[in-house]
């Protein structure tokens, strides 16, 4: 494959070719979180031009079928291509049986997690706890490259601590039996969300494989952007809490302008009734809490946003947001710099 080792911005613009059928529109791609980037946020991020998305996690083990939360985790986000599911597991038979109803639901890439540190996925020997043991990525790729017919992909971490390169031995190891493309998020296991990204193991990842390589960590801004492109050499950006509260980060990216306090407005009451729809009113209410928060905070009001966590229903959460003035946002908003969101 011909690397471009994105350093300009209209490289971000560069299609990816996965294979003969399957391809990204550009190489910026939001990231798969849990709890977050559900139906509503990734149909937004595709608006604002994200290239490529992921479902949040899904787990592998039996049953996982039957939940409700499973169920809407899986689903496709209407007129988003490709339809990318994220699973987690450690036993190659029951990934497979997973991943084979999922193709047979339409899913067109199978990416495997093996990055997240939460102690409850670790527990059963998924996500970064996989890590230490390579002979099992290696089967579990293999196996599930052999099984299906769509690509199958990997997200990991740099390692399980920051001394070790298991990452990097991980992706080389997931090549080497057929993986088409992986995601390096800069940190160890160990490291969680603490300390900063190392993008120097980035790199060193990318130098070893000839697979689409996505860096990630920290990306929230056009100035980190081009950093981290310039610091790893990737294939293409994937942006995880630095597109919460700003979708907008992707088409900034791509160079367009930032959208005005008015348009935000906008964008925040649809993705308010997105959220309520797709959740309907107990959780709609609960989720978009998070989302609203964010956007306020970014907007330096998170006043505002306190006083949106404090409304009890989606129907007063609807009313509230549609009454906010753009002028009281703007007293707020002295700069339209944007503001980091913790983890
Ligand atoms: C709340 C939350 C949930 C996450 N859930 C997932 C997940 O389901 N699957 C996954 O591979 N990574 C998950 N991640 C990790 C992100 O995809 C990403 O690797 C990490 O946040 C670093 O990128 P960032 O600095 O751009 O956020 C999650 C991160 C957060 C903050």
């Amino acid at each position: 494959m011909e690397r471009l080792g994105l350093k300009k911005v209209e490289e971000f613009r560069t299609p990816l070719i996965l294979n003969d059928q399957i391809s990204m529109r550009n190489r910026l791609a939001i990231a798969p979180m849990a709890g977050l980037t559900d139906i509503p946020f990734r149909s937004l991020c595709w608006r604002f031009g994200a290239g490529y998305t992921v479902s949040e996690m899904v787990t592998s083990k039996e049953g996982f079928w039957s939940t409700e939360k499973s169920r809407l985790r899986r689903l496709a986000v209407p007129g988003v291509y490709p339809w990318s599911v994220q699973i987690a597991g450690s036993d190659p038979a029951q990934m497979i049986e997973t991943a084979k109803k999922l193709v047979q639901e339409g899913v067109q890439v199978i990416d495997i997690n093996f990055g997240c540190p939460a102690k409850k996925v670790c527990r059963q020997m998924a996500g970064s706890a996989v890590l230490k043991d390579l002979d099992l990525i290696e089967r579990i790729v293999s196996q599930l490259v052999n099984a299906l017919d769509v690509p199958v992909t990997i997200k990991t971490r740099t390692g399980l601590t920051r001394a070790d390169d298991l990452g990097r031995e991980a992706v080389v190891r997931a090549e080497s039996v057929g993986a088409k493309m992986a995601v390096l998020h800069g940190r160890s296991k160990e490291c969680k969300f603490q300390g900063t990204a190392d993008y120097g193991k980035i790199r060193s990842v990318v130098e070893a494989v000839n697979i689409p390589l996505f860096a990630n960590g920290d990306i929230n801004d056009l100035d980190s952007a081009i950093l981290v492109a310039e610091k790893s050499g990737p294939d293409g950006l994937m942006i995880g809490r630095g597109a919460i509260g700003q979708p907008w980060i992707f088409s900034y990216l791509l160079g367009e302008e930032l959208p005005s306090i008015e348009e935000r407005l906008v964008v925040m009451n649809e993705h308010l009734d997105a959220i309520h729809s797709f959740y309907g009113s107990e959780r709609g209410a609960r989720v978009s809490r998070k989302h609203l928060m964010a956007y306020f905070t970014r907007l330096r009001a998170p006043v505002l946003g306190k006083q949106f966590v404090s409304l009890g229903t989606p129907q007063e959460q609807t009313a509230w947001l549609r009454n906010i003035d753009v002028g009281v946002v703007e007293s707020f908003s002295s700069s339209a710099e944007e503001v980091a969101i913790a983890a």
